[in-house]
């Protein structure tokens, strides 16, 4: 009796010392790997950069070159942004960012009083924020870094008025009509061609930033305006899905055809002679120069607050005589 006692409390002595060591040492790992998660991780700075939308190809390109910056600089960067285009969902996530105090703000400018007041609230508790692709100046955003929007809506139709003849009808496809971009730059186009009465803007459809719905603008456009001879395009996949829309509903037409950006589809389309010109924007910089204000602003206010990047024509001739991708950079 005694015996099978003394077996019992000894195995029991022996099960709970391999159990005590068990948890000293998970425990152990485990707290070494939460401590190692929790610990402030050993970055200069926490940015945050809101897009338009997340998997927008532009934008993908926008946080690239900022992520570049990131990385030489040991920034944590942080990329947000509505599944699909969306105001408020964007406005959301602008004082989600503000109420985490982060060291600072890149994003993109949203029409109207909200985001105004969202940047006078980010601002005075400190936190810099600067517009990037789309400004609103009427905000007390610390800077902005992009395209000079209104400047590439003219180039826009500048292409239409140096590389047509005759009179044209033009229809436009742009990508948002609540976004300030989208009208500087149709705003732009239209000023460009007032000078020439051969040119007339006959009416403006929305593809919300989508190859489909520029394809089905495009349809409704040459539908409803069968006399229509050029589109211009306003955002980064207009022009592709413009291609589409016309090869459903004007597949013998000889449309001229002016586009936003250079992403790979829309430059393989101009080799292919099915897009006339396109006018380049250089979102990779745009996202590394905003880094670099951003860490400005960290020291002192902005002297000069616009930060431009560059826009200009492209063509096929522009990609024909040499490695493209260095030519238009
Ligand atoms: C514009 C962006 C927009 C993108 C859509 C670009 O041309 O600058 O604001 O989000 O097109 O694809």
């Amino acid at each position: 009796m005694m015996h099978a006692k003394t077996i019992l409390y000894s195995v029991s002595a022996i099960l709970f010392c391999l159990l005590a060591m068990g948890m000293f040492y998970y425990g152990y790992k485990t707290f070494y790997i939460e401590s190692e998660t929790t610990e402030a991780p050993d970055y200069v700075y926490h940015f945050a950069l809101i897009a338009e939308e997340s998997d927008n190809d532009y934008w993908r390109l926008i946080e690239e070159g900022a992520k570049k910056a990131a990385s030489e600089n040991n920034i944590y960067l942080e990329y947000v942004a509505p599944q699909k285009a969306d105001n408020d969902q964007a406005l959301m996530l602008l004082d989600r960012m503000i109420s985490a105090k982060v060291d600072g703000i890149i994003t993109q400018g949203i029409e109207g009083p909200h985001f105004v007041d969202l940047v006078h609230k980010g601002i005075e508790r400190g936190i810099p924020i600067t517009t990037i692709d789309t400004d609103v100046t009427s905000s007390e955003r610390k800077a902005y870094v992009g395209s000079d929007n209104f400047h590439a809506g003219k180039q826009l139709g500048e292409a239409i008025i140096k590389y047509t003849t005759d009179e044209q009808y033009v229809g436009i496809v742009t990508g948002r009509q609540d976004a300030v971009n989208q009208q500087e730059r149709v705003d732009g186009l239209k000023e460009a061609v007032a000078d020439y009465p051969r040119i007339k803007v006959v009416a403006t459809e929305v593809s919300n930033i989508t190859k489909t719905g520029a394809a089905k603008a495009t349809y409704s456009l040459l539908k409803e305006h069968p006399e229509i001879t050029a589109l211009a395009g306003t955002s980064a996949l207009d022009g592709v899905g413009m291609v589409e829309g016309l090869k459903d509903i004007a597949p013998n037409k000889d449309v001229y055809v002016a586009a936003f950006d250079i992403l790979p589809e829309t430059l393989e389309l101009i080799k292919e002679n099915k897009i006339n010109a396109t006018i380049a924007q250089y979102p990779e910089e745009m996202g590394y120069d905003a880094i670099g204000v951003m860490m400005d602003l960290q020291a002192k206010d902005m002297l000069e607050n616009e930060k431009y990047t560059k826009t200009r024509i492209i063509r096929q001739e522009d990609l024909r005589n040499e490695s493209e991708t260095d030519t238009i950079k």
